[in-house]
């Protein structure tokens, strides 16, 4: 049979990308501080808003995960460090906030002061209940209590014996109410037998206040992500019961041995797990067969990262926007709906509603987040400006951190696939995030849709020329910065 090369090239499909587009103005009743911009990470985990930040090593750590949740978004930690490192970043997030904490540090009445002492800082915590060997609570330990007593005081001497607790259907409300009667801090939460269940903390419950719409997982802790390999069950094991989505970081998925591990692993664990990266329609297909419908989101976009040079190197890639495109095709003809992130690309607020408006229910991003305050990093000062340091996770900077290697270093491929650099110091995530989500809103306005499933169905595209996306940006004018002398 003879191969048609000339149809190959002559027929083959248009690959676009965020400035091929934009999203045409509809008729609109929509006030943008009105849009609903939560959404669905996962098919089970719930974002109040649709950014995550990307899992590379100068973008997202348990800093980077706890700001981006306390926003509503969530972050990935990356793994370009070992297993235990990766699980600690995890637990940072999970005990950065909780309604009632389960896992409390406790103290028992025979213990010295000085124990007490010792275990309030090495913990960093300012009160401890104590509880007995039948693990009743019979008091709590406060720092006004062992500041002036004597070391070697015993426990039982000292603590405050009248306790005020509350039981295990306590609403944030209650305690609240409860602590601001009581002029206590700290709230114990109990069973009928005076068990100890956990701990409620006034600090958690300005924390809510102060976050509303952070993304919180049942037990009002804040979500977190973890990036692995599908080859790497151990990591996967271990983390599991830290995270609540591990997310596949591979550059090409739609690779049978990758498809294969994926399969076994997704056997092995019980949280959430979202494939990628893919950006055709057949990957799609092959990524649902293989794992037989134990996935809960794709990661779409192959190229497309500022610090990519994989298509530049190896002129192979899918675009963000044509990624979650066709996924999102291969998806509604499986009669499937999964949520996509869109991840790569992403420079502003437009292309993040570009990506929502082609059928992604999130967007990924790292270089936008590389610039916050939060990631790891410090600034950078260069000629009166602020930067901080940004870099692929294929460069060679990352590649010799040894725990990134398989994503972009197979020996087979022994080319270095991303960059390194600095990107402009943007600020603190809240500000970022509040800029980026006021543009997203305000994209939605302009389509007239409420919500990220109604941008779905009513958002319409232009398709632009360069002329075009010469036009529709500040043009003939000299801006502040830019004067020739
Ligand atoms: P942005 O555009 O937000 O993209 O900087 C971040 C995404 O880029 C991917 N990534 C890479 N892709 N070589 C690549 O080809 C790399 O070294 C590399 N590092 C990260 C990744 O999907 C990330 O979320």
């Amino acid at each position: 049979m003879p191969i048609d090369f000339y149809s190959k090239l002559v027929n083959a499909s248009g690959v676009y990308t965020f400035r091929d587009f934009v999203l045409l103005p509809g008729r609109s009743d929509i006030e943008p501080s009105k849009v609903d911009i939560s959404t669905n990470l996962t098919k089970s985990v719930r974002l109040n808003l649709p950014l995550v930040s990307s899992p590379m090593d100068t973008v997202t750590e348990a800093e980077m995960a706890i700001a981006l949740a306390r926003q509503g978004g969530i972050g990935v930690i990356h793994r370009n460090m070992p297993i235990e490192e990766q699980v600690e970043n995890a637990k940072r997030v999970k005990r950065a906030e909780s309604f009632i904490i389960r896992d409390v540090v406790t103290i028992t009445p025979s213990d010295r002061v000085s124990d007490a002492m010792e275990l309030m800082q090495k913990k960093s915590i300012s009160g401890l209940p104590v509880v007995g060997t039948d693990e009743r609570l019979t008091g709590i330990l406060t720092r006004r209590d062992v500041n002036f007593a004597n070391p070697n005081e015993s426990i039982i001497d000292v603590m405050t014996k009248e306790v005020v607790c509350a039981g295990p259907e306590v609403t944030i409300e209650e305690a609240k109410r409860l602590m601001h009667k009581q002029k206590i801090e700290k709230l114990p939460v109990i069973d009928q037998n005076k068990k100890l269940l956990g701990l409620i903390t006034i600090k958690d419950v300005y924390s809510r206040e102060r976050f509303p719409f952070a993304a919180r997982d049942t037990q009002g802790r804040l979500l977190v992500g973890a990036a692995i390999s599908p080859h790497d069950v151990d990591r996967a094991k271990a983390l599991e019961k830290y995270v609540d989505v591990l997310v596949s970081d591979v550059a090409h998925f739609h690779n049978v041995n990758v498809l294969s591990s994926s399969k076994k692993l997704v056997k092995e664990i019980a949280t959430d797990f979202i494939a990628g990266n893919i950006g055709t329609i057949e990957a799609t297909k092959d990524t649902i067969d293989a794992l037989d419908g134990r996935v809960d989101g794709i990661r779409a976009g192959v190229g497309s990262g500022s610090i990519c040079v994989t298509s530049e190197v190896t002129k192979a890639g899918a675009p963000t926007l044509f990624a979650v495109s066709q996924i999102a095709v291969a998806l509604q003809e499986a009669k499937m709906s999964l949520p996509i992130i869109a991840d790569g690309g992403i420079r502003a607020a437009g292309d993040g509603a570009l990506a929502l408006a082609a059928g992604a229910s999130a967007v990924m991003m790292g270089n936008v987040f590389a610039g916050c305050t939060e990631s790891p990093g410090g600034l950078i000062k260069i000629g009166g400006k602020y930067y901080k340091p940004y870099r692929g996770m294929g460069s060679s900077g990352s590649r010799q951190r040894r725990f990134a290697m398989d994503r972009y270093n197979q020996p087979a491929k022994g080319i270095a696939e991303g960059v390194e650099g600095v990107v402009p110091y943007r600020g603190d995530v809240q500000t970022v995030v509040e800029e980026f989500s006021g543009g997203l809103r305000a994209s939605f306005g302009y389509a007239g849709a409420i919500s990220i499933r109604d941008l779905w169905v009513k958002a319409k595209f232009g398709a632009i020329t360069a002329a075009g996306i010469d036009e529709l940006r500040p043009h003939s004018i000299i801006l502040p910065g830019e004067e020739k002398i």
